[in-house]
């Protein structure tokens, strides 16, 4: 990972900041946004000089590629403060790995290294006042990459731009979460790009979430488009099912996203001594465990909900209610998570940045 890049990139100044009219206390998940962006064009086959200016909307011909064919990509990520005022970043290298092999599927060229680090360092000591600190406290960054060349010829775009834009944030779910297993609709199939952060992954899942969310479920765990007998994520977060002591999660495949907190978690199960096993892990299990009381947690992970517990969920017509443990594993992750990424304990796995 590139720690000490010296690109330096031209800042237009705002002529005041937004910051006083923002009530931090009560945010909404993505609805305000800081007082600059950083940009950065594709065009005759290169990345073009990066720039940072003032937050502002941006003009599109009606005919770009990501109006028609959904050509983009994202990214999630966080910045945190610490008791000193140091702002960390999670990971980050996963980040600018994960969104090229988006890139990469989407036909989208990939993004320079070098853009990537010095566009996120320079636009955090420009927004560094919109991080406060205090845990569940972050700055939500959203990278993201789209087609803009003009024509409705479905082809890959020949012009690109590559943004992020920064978000102060609290917690993605307000009160409990409820899940309803997926049977008909799917996210993603074999061969496809379920694996990839798509923009229209997200998309194709707002009406069967609109359905589910109309019977009192806030997400679906969508199951494998095939025989929607295995358990694969939510969506906006990977799953974690705790039967007795042992702790599973579905491995990626082409239909899952390679979660950076799917992966931290795994890490830190293992290093806790954990018992976690990354298989496929069935409906029928599941539905047997909580019959049997054996099913004692499931719980999701992601960047923007961190670790969420799952309070219940439902299968057909079975509903299932999830006991609120004391020791739950759920708890256990997030506040150590949350320890390294507030620079509160130790980081023996090199993961702040
Ligand atoms: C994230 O966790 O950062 C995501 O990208 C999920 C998003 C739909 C909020």
């Amino acid at each position: 990972m590139k720690n000490d890049t010296v690109l330096n990139i031209e800042v237009e100044q705002i002529k005041a900041s937004k910051i006083d009219q923002v009530d931090f206390d009560n945010l909404d998940f993505g609805k305000v946004f800081t007082d600059y962006m950083f940009v950065c064009d594709y065009s005759e086959g290169e990345w073009k000089k990066p720039e940072i200016v003032p937050y502002q909307p941006i003009t599109i011909d009606p005919s770009a590629k990501v109006f028609h064919y959904g050509q983009a990509v994202f990214e999630g990520m966080k910045a945190y403060k610490d008791d000193n005022d140091d702002v960390w970043l999670f990971r980050p290298d996963e980040n600018f790995r994960r969104i090229n092999l988006s890139s990469q599927r989407l036909a989208i060229p990939e993004f320079p290294e070098e853009f990537f680090f010095e566009g996120l360092k320079t636009l955090l000591q420009l927004e560094k006042n919109w991080i406060q600190k205090g845990f569940g406290n972050s700055l939500y960054l959203r990278p993201f990459v789209i087609a803009t060349e003009p024509g409705v010829s479905a082809s890959p775009s020949s012009d690109y731009k590559f943004m992020i834009i920064c978000s102060p944030a609290k917690a993605y779910y307000s009160g409990e979460v409820r899940v309803k297993i997926a049977e008909k609709f799917s996210r993603a199939a074999d061969g496809g790009v379920g694996f990839a952060k798509a923009a229209g992954n997200y998309a194709a899942q707002f009406y069967p979430t609109s359905l589910a969310n109309a019977q009192g479920y806030q997400q679906i765990i969508w199951t494998d488009a095939s025989s929607h007998e295995y358990l694969e994520e939510a969506g906006t977060m990977n799953v974690f099912f705790r039967i007795g002591d042992k702790l599973l999660t579905s491995p990626n495949n082409d239909r899952i996203l390679d979660g950076v907190t799917r992966k931290s978690v795994i890490a830190l199960a293992e290093d806790a001594g954990i018992d976690v096993e990354v298989r496929r892990v069935s409906v029928k299990e599941v539905i047997e465990a909580a019959e049997n009381d054996n099913l004692k947690e499931i719980f999701g992970s992601g960047t923007a909900a961190v670790i969420n517990p799952i309070s219940g969920f439902a299968f057909q017509d079975k509903k299932f209610e999830l006991p609120k443990l004391e020791d739950s594993y759920a708890g256990y992750f997030k506040k150590t998570l949350m320890d390294i990424q507030y620079n509160n304990s130790e980081d023996k796995f090199g993961w702040r940045y």
